[in-house]
């Protein structure tokens, strides 16, 4: 009985300390990711899959609703059907799916290939059908040799109210260079 009394009296002080340390945990260490990429033909999504394991975030496909056919995705061809939305920046190709709610997330990285030297078009629906405001936004890419940087001023220069931090080209970037960069941007 004296024991339980003395548990009883010790345990409010024990618990309060145990949860004060596990949410300094949560803020340092454990900030919510999220990875979320267009990819094609599966470039875009390997190096998607070792950003999530060096940030521990969470992975989304941003799917179309219609899948890209080999034909749909011919640049040499005017009349496909990449080469149809590039040629349109108002084009906009509807998803799959949506995420949902980004308020759990302090930082969205969205990765793609590049496409005539731009973001595909379906990244801008990505982007228009999910709140990111107030999320740091962190765009990454992969490409047949182009730069990110064209893409990137474009899509800064299209949603001007994100907080944009700097993107990363991660053609054939190993997960150790992925790890040093995620560190750069303090993640
Ligand atoms: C329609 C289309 C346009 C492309 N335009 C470019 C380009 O402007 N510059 C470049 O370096 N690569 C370009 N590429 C190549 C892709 O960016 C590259 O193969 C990328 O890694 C594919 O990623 P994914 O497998 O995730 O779709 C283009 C590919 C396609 C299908």
């Amino acid at each position: 009985m004296k024991s339980l009394l003395i548990a009883f009296m010790i345990l409010p002080w024990i618990s309060p300390r145990a949860t004060a340390q596990e949410g300094a945990a949560r803020d340092t260490g454990n900030r919510r990711i999220l990875v979320a990429y267009f990819s094609a033909t599966g470039t875009t999504a390997a190096a998607a899959e070792k950003l999530a394991r060096a940030t521990g975030g969470e992975l989304f496909a941003i799917a179309p609703a219609q899948p890209y056919t080999d034909a749909d995705l011919d640049w040499n061809d005017k009349g496909s059907r990449s080469s149809a939305e590039m040629n349109d920046p108002k084009a906009r190709p509807a998803l799959k799916a949506v995420k949902g709610s980004m308020a759990g997330y302090d930082a969205v990285f969205v990765g793609y290939p590049i496409w005539w030297n731009l973001a595909p078009r379906i990244v801008n629906t990505f982007i228009e059908s999910h709140d990111l405001k107030g999320r740091s936004v962190i765009p990454f890419a992969t490409s047949g040799g182009s730069g990110i940087g064209n893409s990137e001023a474009a899509l800064r220069k299209t949603y001007p109210d994100l907080k944009w931090k700097n993107g990363k080209l991660l053609n054939r970037t190993d997960e150790k260079a992925i790890r040093a960069w995620v560190k750069e941007l303090g993640y």
